[in-house]
């Protein structure tokens, strides 16, 4: 449901822009503190009378409550308004029939039981709204949580807590709250302000977020990063207009199994994780949907998976190894492997898998066989340890190629594997040479880990690399003769294979591939 706050600082503006935002509303939230010459009874009969089902939301907030851009935007001559007037105000809300108060929880236990007391006196027509906004940052989940069971002590229709992100982990904390609401069968707004809060906004309505503000137009933005009601809709649209109840009833929420999925990683934009895994899950006939999170603190996403119950998580760099301390379980082949790339949520107990190996060996497997021969694996980060591993499950013999001895002998060791200096991969004989580092990575298309002259030993080259489709490496190995593997192929089974162990079904993995093939190859 959408709520457009009206914040002209004139009367007459503030009913023209009701005239124009009826038809799109579901509430209308009056902001008695910035409206300077508001006439209450008039604003509310002018809703009324255009609309029978829009509901109006009063709110007057103190100065030190409304955001700086409202404060900033306030021209000189809107009055500052006492506590009294403030008082008053509201109290004339609810004989006049307003729909719900917004009193903030700041404001004290004697003046929010005195509007409880008039809004019960109006026989349930108006409700009450505890709200509570921190326009510097975002507290901690545990903070947070007891600010929830304050405001819901006063049992009011709605709690509203609203904080300000400022980094991405933030919106997964105060999205927690939502289901922490829900879970207590009560109506919650909850969601970030700020640029670095616009995921949640997206989000909240998804989760069961009460309702969303949005502006008409960006110059009517009562709070920093609000989306403008078209932006809102679009965003609807995208997610299929599928948002969940406000609130369910008890037994749906016992039923209630987890949903949607999350990438965390940092960085995460160019990812092409959320368009390969939401073209699968329409495909599949799923409707959930995936998000790529760019996060700062590991810890507190792993939080937010289990507070939103999130039904699954791909894990990037650099978390794959430093998430698994937060992770329930770790499944076998993770916990040989060293990391984590899924994670699956089984009624709020978090089990870490990892499908690097698979995607690599899935991807080897179509064009060779894997038994006895001989890998050369250049590089000795986390993708080259999910090939030593996969090339080992599969009976191959992996041998390591790394720049720095040192690293590359031990992870050599660790897998009981040889070690070969880095000059030595041109003389070297292989059935493959697997490039695991980034070197030839897009926007660097030119650089290649190995000169043109080393393939000869090779008849398969493949790199990790999906980003040129063919790099550097495999153009030169091609030119050599050798036959090229790009790492397509691994990037859409990795992901085939997470979306496997969170849905239980078969993903369309031709159809993967050609919507990144077609993003990679689009001019
Ligand atoms: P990932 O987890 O994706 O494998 P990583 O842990 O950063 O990433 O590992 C990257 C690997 O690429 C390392 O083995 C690194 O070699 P060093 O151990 O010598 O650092 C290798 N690598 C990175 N840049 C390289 C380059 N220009 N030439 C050769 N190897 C390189």
């Amino acid at each position: 449901m959408i709520c457009i706050p009206v914040t002209s600082h004139k009367n007459k503006e503030a009913l023209r822009v009701i005239a124009r935002s009826i038809s799109h509303a579901d509430f209308i939230e009056l902001r008695m503190d910035l409206i300077g010459d508001g006439n209450l009874a008039e604003l509310i009969s002018a809703v009324r009378r255009q609309s029978a089902s829009v509901k109006v939301i009063i709110t007057c907030r103190k100065k030190e409550e409304a955001t700086r851009g409202e404060i900033s935007a306030a021209p000189a001559r809107v009055p500052v308004i006492t506590a009294k007037e403030k008082m008053a105000l509201l109290k004339e809300a609810v004989t006049l029939g307003a729909d719900f108060i917004d009193i903030e929880l700041a404001e004290g236990k004697r003046a929010i039981h005195e509007i409880q007391s008039l809004c019960a006196e109006s026989h349930g027509k108006t409700k009450v709204i505890i709200s509570y906004h921190n326009l510097k940052e975002t507290p901690r989940f545990a903070k947070l949580k007891a600010i929830f069971n304050q405001c819901a002590k006063f049992e009011p229709a709605v709690v509203k807590i609203i904080t300000t992100a400022r980094n991405a982990d933030d919106n997964l904390v105060t999205l927690n709250l939502i289901p922490l609401a829900r879970r207590h069968s009560r109506d919650i707004i909850a969601f970030c302000m700020g640029d670095k809060g616009l995921l949640s906004r997206a989000v909240a309505p998804f989760l069961g977020s009460y309702l969303s503000f949005a502006a008409l137009e960006k110059e009517g933005q009562s709070a920093p990063g609000q989306f403008t009601v078209r932006e809102m809709k679009t965003i609807r649209k995208l997610f299929g207009d599928k948002q969940r109840d406000p609130l369910p009833s008890t037994s749906s929420l016992q039923r209630s199994t987890p949903q949607n999925f999350v990438l965390l990683g940092n960085p995460v934009g160019h990812s092409l994780s959320p368009l390969m895994h939401n073209t699968a899950l329409k495909k599949m006939g799923i409707n959930e949907h995936y998000t790529a999170f760019c996060v700062d603190d590991i810890c507190r996403a792993v939080e937010g998976i289990r507070g939103m119950n999130i039904r699954g998580a791909s894990v990037t760099i650099p978390f794959k190894e430093t998430v698994m301390q937060y992770l329930d379980d770790i499944d076998d082949d993770a916990l040989a492997l060293g990391a984590v790339n899924t994670i699956l949520n089984n009624n709020g107990r978090l089990t870490g898998c990892n499908t690097d190996w698979l995607g690599l060996v899935l991807t080897l497997k179509k064009a060779m066989t894997i038994k006895n021969k001989i890998f050369a694996v250049i590089g000795a980060g986390g993708t080259a340890r999910a090939a030593v591993f996969g090339i080992l499950k599969e009976g191959g013999i992996p041998v390591i190629f790394n720049r720095t001895s040192e690293k590359g002998k031990k992870l050599a060791e660790e897998f009981n594997i040889s070690f070969h200096p880095f000059s030595g991969i041109k003389k070297f004989k292989a059935e493959c040479l697997i490039n695991t580092t980034s070197v030839g990575m897009s926007p660097r298309t030119d650089k290649a880990p190995v000169k043109p002259s080393a393939h000869a030993g090779y008849k398969y080259v493949m790199d990790v690399i999906y980003n040129p489709l063919k790099t550097k490496l495999l153009t030169d190995a091609e030119k050599q003769g050798c036959r090229i593997l790009s790492g397509l192929d691994m990037f859409v089974h990795q992901g085939a294979e997470q979306l496997r162990l969170w849905t239980g079904k078969e993903p369309p993995r031709a159809l993967m591939k050609k919507v990144i093939f077609k993003r990679l190859t689009a001019k």
